[in-house]
């Protein structure tokens, strides 16, 4: 097979099996599975899919969407108070992040990663033959500005990677040491917002003075629309246009794009998931400072990291998934070592979390 040679040695995006697969090997019921190592929402948006069912037999699924998405443009404006022409919309954000490595990327050019972060930031940067020069965040996880302004001279960096709130690490980026890299370095910068809705804090109105900044979202969190796949861009009209050239012009479906519409409409229902995941996240972030073996970091996003620091971390994974409970294992990862990543889920899900943890740490 005459595959590109870097797709030969590729390291792929890498997670977890399927539901059924991991309930396959523990001899669980699929429902006896919490996913909590995705980040994604544990409450499915019933009401927004009504709407949808209401209108679905009505739907021009034999056409083609409107390849401009103007509706939900139009209603991302009210949303977010930009005008309508500083959008990309996206199959998800990891498509913007193609999208942008597309747009910016040659074989051997440098994109500049802040980790540890979220791992597809290498991923789209390699594909497309570009070479990713990570920055190790410092102790406390906030990003290395100095480190990341000097990687850019050196390698002379297209782009730069940073996410706010950080998968995993779940801090927020300084607006000061945002606009230090915009003003000092001469890459374009992309901030993941992927889970803005848990902490209100946005860089998006900065791309009014800064065209070499993007800011990627998505309704996979917080909207609880994972499945739904819909990301999207907001940028400086110019930089908007030249990330037009790179996107494919029908990756959405109209039922997404539709939902997506929808949940816009109906913000009151975001806020109160966003509300009932934040009042989760306080009460087990408590529950797991109750132990003195583990650091339990503060998080702005849905999610909270751990460090064990008595316990084996891949032991402790294999014993919660042996009782359905998913966590993502970063143990392996730089800057990470031991590290455990837990998404909030239902209540119900959440005690279960805490009580089987207990045990495992008392034995
Ligand atoms: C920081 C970050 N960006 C993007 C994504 C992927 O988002 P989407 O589902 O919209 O492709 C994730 C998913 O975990 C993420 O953590």
């Amino acid at each position: 097979m005459k595959t590109r040679p870097l797709i030969q040695q590729f390291e792929p995006y890498s997670w977890e099996p399927s539901t059924s697969e991991i309930a396959r090997r523990y001899g669980l019921r699929p429902s006896q599975v919490a996913r909590l190592d995705l980040n994604t929402s544990p409450y499915t948006p019933k009401k927004w899919l009504a709407k949808i069912a209401k209108n679905l037999e009505k739907m021009q699924v034999n056409l083609y969407p409107d390849t401009s998405y103007r509706a939900l443009r139009e209603d991302l404006s009210k949303y977010t108070g930009m005008d309508v022409e500083r959008f990309v919309i996206t199959n998800g954000a990891d498509e913007a992040l193609d999208i942008v490595a597309k747009t910016f990327l040659d074989q051997g050019s440098a994109a500049v990663i802040s980790a540890p972060t979220y791992s597809y930031f290498r991923v789209a940067t390699e594909l497309m033959g570009g070479k990713a020069v990570f920055v190790q965040r410092h102790e406390d996880f906030s990003d290395d500005i100095e480190g990341i302004i000097a990687a850019c001279r050196a390698e002379e960096a297209r782009l730069v990677f940073l996410c706010s709130p950080n998968n995993p690490t779940g801090n927020t980026l300084d607006e000061k040491a945002l606009r230090q890299v915009l003003e000092e370095s001469d890459a374009t910068v992309v901030v993941d917002e992927a889970y803005y809705e848990y902490c209100g804090k946005t860089f998006a109105k900065l791309t009014n003075s800064y065209s070499n900044l993007i800011i990627v979202r998505t309704f996979s969190k917080a909207f609880a629309l994972a499945g739904a796949r819909v990301g999207y861009i907001i940028a400086a009209e110019e930089t908007v246009r030249e990330l037009n050239k790179a996107r494919p012009p029908n990756s959405l479906s109209i039922i997404s794009l539709a939902l997506a519409s929808t949940a816009l409409r109906d913000l009151r229902h975001l806020k109160q998931m966003v509300s009932a995941t934040l009042a989760e996240k306080e009460r087990l972030h408590r529950a797991l400072q109750k132990h003195s073996t583990i650091t339990a970091y503060p998080s702005e996003a849905n999610f909270i990291l751990i460090k064990l620091h008595k316990h084996n971390a891949d032991e402790v994974h294999e014993k919660l998934m042996r009782h359905g409970l998913v966590v993502r294992n970063l143990a392996h990862l730089k800057g990470l070592e031991n590290c455990l990543r837990i998404s909030i889920g239902l209540p119900a899900q959440n005690n279960k979390l805490i009580r089987t943890l207990n045990k495992i740490l008392a034995g």
